[in-house]
């Protein structure tokens, strides 16, 4: 697409995603998707790695993920939007990649390490779990990445796929560049427990949340724990509800006054709740009524992904080409 550098990021389909997700990648990704031709996956085989035995929600969820990307604002004008199982050639390079792979790099991965201890309700010891970063390094070599949005936690897979590449391009000659790791400039976005928001602490509000579920959950939100009683005077800055003002909030003069009237006990916790949710409304609102007009437009969504994966084949097919030449298999 008109020399534009080329991208990609994906996500797993593991739910519907939450106000985390938004500050920490999607928001990110509106901007990217105007600079760069730019190749967006949720990733249902990476998803079925720790959910194969139960595989019953994966392609609900793939659905949902849809909705909400393009309820924040992902444009399949300008991104290509599509399934991972979709474009087959993200299977074909896994398998080509998993020859040149060590073993010994897959093990020493931490978050293979991590993963497994944290999800021991399921059986994570399977051939696939382990190769998780090399169907990862597919999915960024295919469309010969320049760079990849991802968030912190992402970092110990992008430095094995930059490993990988250097592996290939060592043995077969150079095809593939060094992908880049961009990390998203993301606000801080707590969840309700002040911990990091996430699902799997259920301390989560997710996108897709009405404004009534919404105050609920904010209503109970931990605020300064020092901030006993009323007349207790606060700081914001140990305040995880200031955390998610600072994100919604864009009224300078409106944020001044309530970090001094938290300082000096001038307004409650619920009052300063209740100023967030003027600006969660607008900002959420818009979000809200795209979701809203594309949930019963299944014909549209199926559109989307049909021309979302039909982009990213092009890219793939060319690259499998090359990919086949260059370890020189009979043609
Ligand atoms: N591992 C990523 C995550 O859990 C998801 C992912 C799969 C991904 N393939 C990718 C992210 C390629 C960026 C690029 O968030």
């Amino acid at each position: 697409m008109d020399g534009k550098k080329k991208i990609f990021s994906g996500m797993r389909p593991t739910g519907k995603l939450h106000y985390g997700h938004m500050a920490g990648a999607l928001i990110n990704w509106v901007k990217l998707q105007n600079e760069y031709d730019c190749y967006f996956g949720i990733v249902d085989w990476h998803a079925l790695m720790s959910d194969y035995a139960d595989s019953s929600k994966v392609a609900a969820n793939c659905q949902e993920i849809l909705l909400d990307w393009l309820a924040v604002g992902v444009d399949p004008n300008k991104a290509a939007i599509f399934i991972q199982s979709h474009v087959k050639q993200h299977a074909e390079l896994h398998l080509a990649l998993s020859m040149i792979t060590p073993l010994g790099w897959l093990e020493r991965c931490p978050t293979y390490k991590d993963q497994i201890l944290n999800l021991q309700n399921k059986d994570l010891s399977t051939y696939a779990f382990l190769g998780y970063p090399v169907l990862m390094a597919a999915d960024i070599m295919l469309y010969k990445s320049f760079a990849v949005p991802v968030g912190e936690d992402q970092g110990p897979h992008l430095e094995l796929t930059r490993e990988i590449v250097r592996r290939f391009n060592n043995f077969y000659g150079d095809l593939f560049p060094e992908p880049e790791t961009l990390l998203t400039p993301s606000a801080k976005m707590p969840g309700l427990d002040g911990r990091k928001m996430s699902k799997s602490y259920g301390n989560a509000l997710e996108i897709a949340d009405d404004m009534e579920t919404v105050w609920n959950k904010l209503r109970t939100m931990t605020t300064d724990p020092a901030r006993y009683r009323r007349t207790d005077p606060g700081t914001p800055e140990k305040c995880p509800v200031w955390d998610i003002h600072k994100f919604f909030n864009k009224d300078e003069a409106e944020l001044a006054e309530i970090h001094a009237g938290c300082t000096s006990a001038g307004i409650g916790c619920v009052d300063c709740k209740k100023k967030l949710m003027v600006h969660v409304e607008a900002m959420m609102g818009p979000i809200h009524d795209r979701r809203k007009r594309y949930e019963g437009d299944d014909k549209a969504l199926r559109e989307i992904l049909e021309s979302g994966a039909a982009r990213a084949r092009k890219i793939a097919e060319q690259t499998m080409d090359e990919v086949y030449a260059a370890i020189g298999l009979l043609k």
